[in-house]
């Protein structure tokens, strides 16, 4: 089958199994492992990155199926319909895929729609949020700014998708003067918005992997500076290392699975 519309067949046959209730019995039982983070109770330690759910309207039946977390989007301000098809590539000897395609989604005010209607999700939720392909870099961080309003009444963690290799331009702003400015408009309407609500929502950096040491100690300096809260590490990798003998290597887009790892 082609691999995205196994993609969404897979959502589609999850959503199904979830209204069945036979999730926990085709899963099995997951072992209760709780672990504490930043006042975040999740139930166990595995969850699904960003990519799988980008609408959050599967989040119940990966909640049934045991994930301890899941982390919707990447969720743009507009909704953007993402690069032209194909854009997603299956790697099989490699046990890798290799993807591009760049933000399609509803837009936050959907994600956001649907996220509330997930009322049977026990698990830690985080909302993952960029900026539309159209938007200038000059002007990204109002887009993560009206992304960040908008998911904080329904987000345990938000998580800053500036990494992505698909968005032309967008790893421009993690070279360390953007991204200190980003995060300073961030981490100050995350004080702001915890005034107005009365609760803290923590705030995470996704970081691409094809960084040098030294971008990685600028960066680290940038986060320490502005009191960020974590970091999720990592996005997908332009590097075709280990996956060479395969001729979809070639094609362009975020490398991710075995050999990223
Ligand atoms: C098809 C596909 C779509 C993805 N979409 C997103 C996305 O929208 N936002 C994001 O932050 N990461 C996205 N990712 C990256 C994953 O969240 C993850 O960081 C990456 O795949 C590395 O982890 P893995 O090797 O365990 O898959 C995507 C990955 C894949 C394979």
């Amino acid at each position: 089958m082609n691999p995205e519309t196994a993609h969404k067949v897979t959502l589609w046959g999850l959503r199904l199994a979830e209204k069945m209730r036979v999730l926990p019995l085709v899963m099995g039982k997951v072992p209760s492992d709780p672990v504490e983070i930043l006042g975040m109770k999740f139930p166990n330690r595995v969850g699904l990155a960003a990519g799988m759910d980008k609408e959050a309207d599967t989040v119940n039946a990966f909640g049934q199926a045991g994930f301890g977390f899941v982390e919707v989007g990447t969720l743009t301000p507009r909704p953007q319909p993402g690069n032209e098809k194909p854009r997603l590539f299956r790697l099989i000897p490699q046990k890798a895929i290799i993807n591009r395609m760049g933000f399609n989604n509803e837009g936050i005010a959907a994600g956001v729609e649907n996220i509330r209607s997930a009322t049977r999700f026990r698990g830690v939720l985080g909302v993952n949020i960029g900026k539309n392909k159209i938007t200038p870099n000059e002007d990204a961080a109002q887009d993560y700014l009206a992304c960040l309003r908008a998911a904080w009444p329904v987000a345990d963690y938000i998580a800053i998708n500036f990494s992505s290799p698909n968005t032309p331009g967008l790893r421009d702003l993690q070279a360390a003067e953007p991204a200190a400015r980003l995060l300073a408009s961030l981490k100050s309407e995350q004080s702001n918005l915890a005034a107005e609500t009365g609760r803290h929502v923590p705030i995470f950096m996704k970081v691409a992997p094809d960084v040098t040491d030294e971008h990685i100690a600028e960066l680290s300096r940038v986060f320490l500076d502005e009191g960020l809260d974590g970091l999720i590490a990592t996005n997908t990798t332009l590097s075709r290392a280990g996956v060479e003998a395969n001729p979809r290597h070639e094609e362009a887009g975020g490398l991710s699975g075995a050999p990223l790892t």
